[in-house]
């Protein structure tokens, strides 16, 4: 099979231990010079993934592709590869030169050149100067840049990396973020980054596989997953979410209405789904409104509902309104800070377009 195009491809891979089956029919490609995120909850098949692809472990069923090569049955050293971990994986009595130029010693690489990778690597993570330092010696972003380092010095067709970022504090994780995405873009060597924080994928990503029990539940442009979500699974993982469940009651044009615990709610009709169907409805908080009672803020097509302000938390450039609707039920709307006229206990008024949210057949129903 010709696939020189890829700077990776895999082809219907496969892994099963025992009864339970960790990567499930997975196929998709990555181009050079693309940062691909891989996300899903824990236990969801990430790191056995990345681990297939790497060759530390070996694929049931299917092919691994690098660069057009297939590496299926090569050894990790002989794929082109390099690998960053969650738990950086430092060699505690090596320097920081050291433990980045360990790839190029194991490859037998001249020291001349040795050096030449070191610094320009060095240069890239921005920690020229701390070469002799011990890692006992450095913070925990420094660290994590060694690691990194390590995982670039021997300049891979690819670099994976499994949750680097997770052991960081937030503050730090976001700062890394940022270099992450310097480092790949100055350096053009594909990126495959394994995360269970939907932010980080979609912070750092161009494109986005959304993964569940060993399988792509969907992979597209961040964008795209985020304004289309293909699946239930997929809306409710990405974004903060009001889900909604309720019964179709009747349905006119693309809107069906439902019964949510009384609420009667205009929602797009998922397809396949009729009168007495169950549906689950993925409203954003951000795509909502809030405002006093008496305001009208979206027009003729936007749902308006009645509630009560509950709490708001200041978040900085925006606050979440916790409000409790007239079936009891919470919503959270995401809006801008310090609106005029309502306060804490006041009745307010929530509004959305209904095409704003996400519609799914409810799970059992089909
Ligand atoms: N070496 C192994 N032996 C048995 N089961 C494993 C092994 N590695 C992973 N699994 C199982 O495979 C599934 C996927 O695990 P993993 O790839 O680590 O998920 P993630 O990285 O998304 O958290 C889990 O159910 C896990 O328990
Ligand atoms: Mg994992």
């Amino acid at each position: 099979m010709q696939t020189s195009a890829h700077a990776l491809e895999l082809v219907e891979v496969e892994k099963q231990f025992g009864p339970v089956r960790a990567v499930d029919n997975v196929s998709f490609s990555v181009e050079k010079g693309e940062f691909f995120a891989l996300l899903g909850p824990s236990g969801s098949g990430k790191t056995t993934l990345l681990r297939i692809i790497a060759g530390l472990e070996s694929a049931g069923k299917g092919s691994v592709h690098i660069g057009g090569r297939d590496v299926t049955r090569k050894p990790p050293y002989a794929r082109g590869i390099g690998m960053v971990f969650q738990d950086f994986l430092l060699f505690p009595h090596k320097t920081v030169g050291e433990n980045i130029s360990f790839p190029l010693k194991m490859k037998k690489m001249p020291a001349a050149r040795q050096k030449e990778q070191l610094d320009w690597v060095l240069e890239l993570v921005r920690m020229k100067g701390f070469e002799d330092r011990f890692p006992n010696q450095l913070s925990g972003g420094q660290k994590q840049r060694v690691a990194l380092a390590r995982g670039l010095v021997a300049r891979p067709d690819i670099l994976l990396l499994d949750e680097p970022l997770a052991n960081l504090d937030r503050e730090l994780r976001k700062e890394m973020e940022v270099e992450m995405r310097r480092f790949q873009a100055e350096i053009d060597i594909p990126f495959v980054y394994v995360t269970h924080n939907q932010e980080e994928a979609l912070t750092l990503s161009n494109r986005v596989a959304v993964m569940k029990d060993g399988r792509f539940e969907q992979v597209g442009d961040k964008l795209e997953l985020y304004e289309a979500p293909a699946t239930a699974f997929v809306a409710s993982f990405l974004g903060l979410n009001n889900t909604i469940v309720g019964q179709v009651t009747a349905q006119e044009g693309g809107l069906s209405t439902i019964d949510w615990k009384g609420i009667r709610l205009p929602v797009p009709t998922p397809e396949g789904v009729g009168v007495g169907d169950s549906v689950q409805y993925y409203l954003r908080s951000e795509k909502m409104h809030i405002g006093p009672l008496e305001d009208t803020p979206e027009g003729a097509d936007a749902t308006r509902l009645a509630a009560r302000l509950r709490d708001i938390i200041f978040k900085g450039q925006y606050s979440d309104y916790f409000v409790i609707v007239e079936n009891g039920e919470e919503m959270v709307i995401s809006d801008v800070p310090d609106i005029k006229g309502i306060t804490i206990g006041d009745q307010v008024a929530v509004s959305w377009l209904p095409e704003d949210g996400f519609a799914f057949a409810a799970k059992g129903d089909r």
